[in-house]
């Protein structure tokens, strides 16, 4: 069993952007802590992180007949980007949406997901752990 995790625009900047918000982990702690959870639940991982909506479209293709589950964190493309929905639809593998911060007590402009009319859950506010929370899921639904 093979997932994709797909971070969108600043997820990058983990660690240096609004650390109140996001933490003081870096997107490199990031990775090794997804790695290690995905390592634990015996399935294989591969990263994507892009600043452009067109990469993260390219890379959700990419997945397409080759990867079995999408962990995405579209960051602010969740909320403008119906070319990502699209992809997600277009390729048909499940998809788990994930956000460090807890989006539904932030501002309005955050309250609508695109991206997650594709997926079929979504995990917020748990910091790290929202991931490896998606991981979970993906691995018991597609047993
Ligand atoms: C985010 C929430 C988004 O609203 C924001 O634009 C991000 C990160 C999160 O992980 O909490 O960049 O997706």
């Amino acid at each position: 069993m093979r997932f994709l995790i797909i971070n969108g625009p600043n997820i990058n900047f983990l660690g240096i952007r609004e650390p109140e918000i996001y933490g003081g982990r870096t997107y490199l702690d990031l990775i090794d802590y997804i790695r290690a959870g995905c390592a634990e639940l015996g399935v294989d991982c591969e990263f994507f992180q892009s600043n452009h909506e067109g990469a993260i479209v390219d890379a959700s293709q990419g997945a397409y007949k080759r990867i079995d589950g999408i962990i995405i964190n579209p960051a602010a493309y969740t909320h403008t980007s119906i070319a990502i929905l699209d992809a997600l639809k277009a390729v048909g593998i499940p998809a788990v949406e994930v956000h460090l911060s807890d989006v539904d007590s932030r501002e309005d402009f955050r309250q609508v997901s695109y991206a997650g009319k594709a997926c079929c859950k979504r995990f917020a506010g748990m910091g790290f752990d929202g991931y490896i929370a998606a991981a979970k899921h993906l691995k018991q639904l597609l047993g």
